[in-house]
């Protein structure tokens, strides 16, 4: 009998296929909505693996009604949908998709970066409302990122692939994490400074730490009163990193100058939230890993997280 694993989001066909060779699959077939909390306790019951998303909360309620489940595949390489300590209380192995989506995340961090430095969003909203009437020398300027001060928050693998590609713009790097990656100064040739000299410093700061409870609000109303009047902060790992009302005072009062979001605090942000107000704000719908190919080979490494407990008994990418 092949294992019994439940998918809580409508995949790919081909993906599916595959997943048919080693699981007897149920499937949320829905692309765009969560599966409802209901029916996710209602069919995990059986299950011996469970391929879950971001989306889905994974609490205890889940493990006590879970009683076959062995393992949990997420679908990302961030785990704070799940609680950890409780799976492994429950004997469950929880699995992550790391390293396949860095240099995806990366590119679109630096995206976000240039988009939010160079203004592209207000600029192609200027063009589309029927604004641009003359070249003048003042419109839409914004700030330069060659040569600039580059603070990074936290330094794993996308904060390093992220490096590379600072690099190839000259920037100045300095970088701050919980412990000093003195391999990594020395191969890319970054210094390490403390959190407030980060702060105090860069022209633009780039956060990529993983979430939990112990970094909420890492960056609040006093960290971005540290932070230059010119300087522009980018997040693609967590909302919850940001206080967002604090985000909003500061763009507000021009105490930063902007701020190129991919993650928020409630997802979907809301189209009423006051971020979008802003015209010194770029938001994107947590998309960081989203291209095609990244996103086929985190489905697969998920199966295949799935597979390896299941069948082998031996997990790949467990984080717990
Ligand atoms: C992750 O993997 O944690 C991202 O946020 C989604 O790719």
């Amino acid at each position: 009998m092949k294992p019994k694993i439940l998918i809580t989001r409508k995949l790919p066909e081909k993906v599916i296929r595959y997943a048919k060779q080693y699981f007897q699959v149920e499937m949320w077939n829905s692309e765009t909505k969560p599966i409802p909390r209901n029916i996710l306790l209602e069919k995990v019951e059986n299950k011996d693996g469970l391929l879950c998303l971001l989306t889905d909360n994974i609490d205890d309620e889940i493990f006590k009604c879970a009683l076959n489940l062995k393992v949990i595949a997420n679908l990302a390489v961030g785990f704070d949908n799940i609680e950890v300590n409780l799976a492994k209380k429950h004997n469950v192995i929880v699995t992550n998709t790391p390293g396949i989506l860095t240099e995806t995340t990366a590119d679109l961090s630096f995206g976000l970066l240039i988009a939010t430095a160079r203004r592209m969003f207000e600029a192609n909203t200027y063009i589309r409302e029927n604004k641009w009437k003359t070249w003048s020398p003042f419109q839409l300027t914004g700030m330069d990122i060659y040569k600039a001060n580059m603070g990074i928050i936290g330094m794993g693998r996308i904060a390093r692939a992220f490096v590379k590609r600072a690099k190839g713009f000259n920037m100045n790097i300095k970088y701050f994490n919980r412990s000093r990656k003195l391999d990594v100064e020395e191969e890319d040739n970054i210094s390490f400074s403390s959190f407030d000299e980060i702060l105090e410093t860069s022209d633009f700061i780039c956060i990529f730490i993983p979430y939990s409870k112990d970094v909420h609000h890492l960056i609040s109303a006093t960290e971005l009163k540290k932070m230059k009047k010119t300087s522009i902060l980018i997040n693609t790992a967590r909302g919850g990193l940001i206080d967002e009302q604090a985000l909003y005072n500061a763009l507000l009062n021009g105490e930063i100058s902007g701020a190129g979001l991919d993650v928020f605090e409630q997802e979907p942000i809301s189209s009423d939230n006051p971020l979008l107000c802003l015209p010194n704000v770029v938001a994107l719908p947590h998309i960081g890993s989203a291209s095609e190919q990244t996103r086929l080979k985190m489905a697969y490494q998920s199966l295949d997280n799935l597979h390896s407990v299941l069948y082998n008994n031996n997990p790949i990418n467990e984080v717990n």
